[in-house]
């Protein structure tokens, strides 16, 4: 059984994780995506709240299981035994703090590799913190996350505008 884990704030999915986790499941005999449940990155969903909202996106891929997790994403990795790492990339910008962030991983626990996927060209733009910016001023997030979770982000800045 080779099982990876796709780690992320996922704060809120958006299509682009959703894309990544498509692909890596269909490489992987599993795929567990490990939402980070750390309060000092002040997440505008709780872990719990993430959660689910993955589980109702994703729930139709039979091998993908969505798990929270705090503390060191090798120790996570070594309890789920799991020895891959997955990590999208969409651009040379993301590219340094990921290497470092591998290279770290990789000296914590040389058993667990890291691998990328590249952002798929329709998602290379995409990331939580743009969703939320256009959310927070009211604009239209449909392009950007799945449907299912639309109105649940709306519903964080209805009455702070
Ligand atoms: O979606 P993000 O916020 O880019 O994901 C970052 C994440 C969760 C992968 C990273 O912050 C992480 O692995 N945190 C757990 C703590 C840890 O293991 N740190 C040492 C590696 S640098």
């Amino acid at each position: 059984m080779i099982r990876a884990i796709y780690p992320g704030s996922f704060d809120p999915v958006t299509l682009g994780h959703l894309d990544i986790i498509q692909r890596a499941a269909r490489n992987f005999d599993e795929l567990i995506v490990g939402v980070l449940n750390n309060q000092s990155k002040h997440p505008l969903f709780t872990v719990e709240e993430r959660v689910k909202m993955l589980k109702e996106v994703s729930g139709k891929i039979l091998n993908v299981r969505i798990m929270s997790f705090s503390g060191l994403l090798v120790d996570f990795a070594k309890e789920e035994k799991a020895n891959c790492i997955i990590r999208g990339l969409r651009a040379i910008t993301d590219f340094e703090y990921e290497l470092q962030m591998a290279q770290t991983n990789s000296i914590l626990n040389s058993e667990v590799d890291t691998m990328f996927l590249t952002a798929s060209n329709d998602y290379s733009y995409l990331s939580s913190t743009t969703v939320k910016e256009i959310a927070s001023f009211g604009g239209n997030i449909e392009k950007f996350v799945p449907k299912e979770i639309c109105s649940r982000i709306y519903e964080k800045y209805s009455g702070k505008r």
